[in-house]
């Protein structure tokens, strides 16, 4: 408790607070000046990176050649784009809100300034916000701070990065990846938020990175990627108009499996952490369980009160409306108190212990009765060695045996037609036998 108590000085005390009054690049004041203000030779348009300059330089061509944000707009036109509006009935794509706004930078148009392109896709300042007040500060010698305070957006930040990444990557209750959208043939989504940072990236953690903005763990940066999405779903489902579809609340929120699989496999077993019967459709709780590993590595007593309020909420989805809501509001409220506790939490070996430990107990608690929660516990596996291997906190050669024992969980899982828990659970024993 007292440890809990110190972090949560610490965090309030420091980044949280400089960085909390900070709206999505898409919902901030300042103007969007586009692409081409960033790319000139002497900016960020050189053709290589810069010897002796903080940052690159060359982030214009990486993002043009590699990164697929450059050409998100353009993808709109594509056959698929077409098949899809002409379904949803929405005219043409690259011209509707609908698809904009996580395909393009789409601010308004009074918020967008002389060079601003539409087409130019997901731009520079769809991330790092409206450049209108530190367009020209930026390059003068200026803090990092000076830069947020007048309008930056945070990126090196977990959380506010994970809440920007999501809104387009999951969808947030402003835009969303309806069920609609995905039966009109959208691709499946899928995000997580240490491996994707690191897939086209046109910047470099190096000694002064780390000394202007602080150090980028893969392994915090996997769990606060698994809290904002678990917070983002539920703010969702509250929310009157995105949580709902006529009579029917919004199907994309839900496990997909409990709707599509075949009738005649009636495989249903109970699974405890939800206190659900049979034939009842089921909130998507993945990430849920996810984050509750690492809490309850460095906060035991707020991981078994999730644990319990998420039991409620899957409780309340077969009683009423009003209890849902009721049951949604006090799973956030204490969501949301774990966020700063594990932004600051230590991403070491004993942590990493901890979570192998929480994910064992789950299994041996069955939990992974359901076919779908065992696949996304193997997935979760393979995530948290590789983001401890990257942050140093185990040897390549530990990494690598982890690995091999995590081979058994994905037989276990490698066909739901003949899943089996305990082989699973007893796949999961070994696994942890094996840690450092
Ligand atoms: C909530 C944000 C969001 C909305 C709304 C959205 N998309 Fe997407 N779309 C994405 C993201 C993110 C990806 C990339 C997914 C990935 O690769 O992980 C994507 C991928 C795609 C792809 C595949 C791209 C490729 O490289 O193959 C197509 C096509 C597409 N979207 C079309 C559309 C159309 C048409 C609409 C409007 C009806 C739309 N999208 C609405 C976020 C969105
Ligand atoms: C999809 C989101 C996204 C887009 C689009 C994007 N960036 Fe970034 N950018 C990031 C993230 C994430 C980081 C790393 C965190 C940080 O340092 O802020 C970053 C870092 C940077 C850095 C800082 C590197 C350092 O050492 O401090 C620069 C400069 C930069 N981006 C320029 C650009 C330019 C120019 C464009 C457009 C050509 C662009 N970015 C487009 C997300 C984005
Ligand atoms: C404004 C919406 C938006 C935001 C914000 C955004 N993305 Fe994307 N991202 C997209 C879309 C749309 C695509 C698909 C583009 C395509 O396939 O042409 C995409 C594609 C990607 C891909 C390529 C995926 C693949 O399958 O190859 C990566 C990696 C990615 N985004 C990472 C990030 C990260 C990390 C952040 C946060 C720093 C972020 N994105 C923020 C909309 C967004
Ligand atoms: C409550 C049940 C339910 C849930 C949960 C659900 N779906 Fe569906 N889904 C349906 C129904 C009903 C249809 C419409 C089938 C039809 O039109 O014949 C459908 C259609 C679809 C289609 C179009 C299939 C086709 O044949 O055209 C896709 C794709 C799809 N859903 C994906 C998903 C995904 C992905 C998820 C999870 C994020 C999901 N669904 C969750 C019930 C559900």
């Amino acid at each position: 408790m007292r440890y809990r108590y110190i972090i949560l000085m610490l965090v309030t005390g420091g980044c949280l607070l400089t960085t909390a009054g900070h709206a999505l690049p898409s919902d901030g004041d300042n103007k969007h000046l586009g692409v081409a203000t960033c790319a000139s030779s002497t900016c960020h348009g050189s053709v290589s990176a810069y010897e002796d300059s903080n940052i690159r330089q060359d982030e214009f061509a990486t993002w043009q050649s590699v990164d697929k944000h450059s050409s998100a707009y353009q993808i709109l036109m594509n056959d698929q784009s077409k098949r899809m509006a002409s379904k949803l009935g929405i005219g043409p794509a690259h011209q509707a809100d609908m698809c904009l706004d996580c395909h393009a930078d789409n601010v308004p148009i009074a918020a967008r300034g002389e060079k601003f392109q539409i087409s130019d896709g997901v731009g520079c300042e769809a991330c790092h916000g409206g450049s209108e007040k530190w367009l020209s500060s930026h390059t003068a010698g200026v803090s990092h701070q000076d830069n947020l305070d007048a309008g930056l957006y945070p990126t090196e930040d977990s959380v506010k990065r994970a809440e920007l990444c999501l809104s387009c990557h999951l969808g947030n209750k402003n835009q969303m990846i309806t069920h609609r959208i995905m039966g009109a043939g959208h691709p499946r989504m899928s995000f997580e938020l240490d491996t994707f940072t690191w897939l086209t990236p046109h910047f470099e953690v190096d000694d002064d990175y780390v000394q202007r903005k602080g150090n980028i763990d893969g392994a915090r940066d996997w769990s606060i990627g698994q809290s904002v999405s678990a917070i983002t779903q539920l703010e969702t489902l509250l929310d009157e108009k995105a949580g709902h579809d006529g009579i029917f609340p919004e199907l994309v929120l839900f496990d997909c499996h409990a709707c599509h699989r075949l009738m005649s496999n009636n495989q249903w077993v109970p699974r405890k952490g939800t206190g659900l019967g049979p034939g009842i459709v089921r909130f998507n709780d993945a990430n849920l369980l996810m984050m509750r590993h690492v809490l309850a590595a460095v906060d035991p007593g707020l991981a078994s009160a999730i644990s319990q309020k998420t039991r409620d909420f899957h409780v309340a989805t077969t009683r009423s409306q009003p209890a849902t809501d009721q049951a949604a509001r006090a799973l956030l409220t204490d969501l949301k108190k774990a966020l700063p506790v594990l932004n600051s939490a230590p991403y070491n070996n004993d942590t990493l212990q901890a979570i192998l430990d929480s994910l064992v107990k789950d299994g041996e608690d069955g939990q992974y009765r359901d076919y779908v929660a065992a696949e996304q516990a193997s997935m979760a596996v393979d995530s948290v060695i590789l983001a401890f291997e990257t942050n140093g906190a185990i040897t390549i050669e530990q990494a690598d045996r982890l690995r091999q024992k995590a081979e058994g969980l994905f037989d276990a899982t490698a066909n739901e037609e003949n899943y089996n828990q305990r082989k699973f659970v007893n796949a999961l024993q070994q696994l942890k036998s094996a840690s450092p």
